[in-house]
């Protein structure tokens, strides 16, 4: 996460909306051919996941009863070095037991969110749970963490847009943008 005391300011498009598009339809696919005729809860991780869990779900087909839930958590200590250690400010509304999960990320960074809230709601026994992550970042992994369905692998770079935010900005872009100071 770039500091907070430098300005940033957008430099380029690293992934474009119509490259994004295809890539949800894509995953809505890969979801779709494995929950047919089944219940599944979407459970989108505010507010990065926002317009992709929105996106995602409109291509999700009839026959899958879906509901959507939304969880909002916050890294404790400082904002660029992620200690793992995740407040809950707002949990799911559905009882996770016995359901079909698929937790909705915007990016995967050090993994360390993800696996947080992967072994939370683990521990609450449901039928099955199964990531979506639209964005991960390889070279800044620090805990394995499986990702069933996967967007994009980007480099080790500061992303904003389609949900994607920097000190809350720039979440409402279309396509994906990189940042640089200046
Ligand atoms: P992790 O726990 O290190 O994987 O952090 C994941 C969180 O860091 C994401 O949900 C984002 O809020 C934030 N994050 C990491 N990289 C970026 C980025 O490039 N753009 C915007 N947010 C990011």
């Amino acid at each position: 996460m770039p500091e907070t005391n430098v300005s940033f300011k957008l430099c380029d498009i690293l992934l474009p909306r119509e490259q994004i598009r295809k890539r949800v339809a894509e995953l809505a696919g890969m979801i779709n051919s494995e929950y047919r005729n089944e219940r599944l809860v979407l459970v989108g991780v505010l507010k990065g996941a926002v317009i992709f869990t929105a996106d995602l779900a409109r291509m999700i087909e009839d026959s899958i009863d879906v509901r959507m839930d939304f969880m909002a958590v916050s890294s404790y200590g400082n904002s660029s070095s992620s200690s793992g250690a995740v407040k809950i400010i707002k949990d799911m509304d559905t009882p996770a037991l016995n359901q079909n999960i698929i937790l909705v990320e915007d990016i995967m960074d050090t993994g360390l969110t993800l696996s947080y809230l992967k072994d939370m709601l683990m521990a609450r026994n449901p039928k099955s749970l199964k990531t979506c992550v639209l964005l991960e970042k390889p070279e800044r992994k620090k805990v394995e963490c499986a990702i069933e369905y996967r967007g994009f692998e980007i480099p080790d770079e500061f992303v904003v847009g389609y949900g994607l935010d920097y000190a809350g900005r720039w979440r409402n872009l279309s396509d994906i943008w990189r940042v640089v100071e200046g």
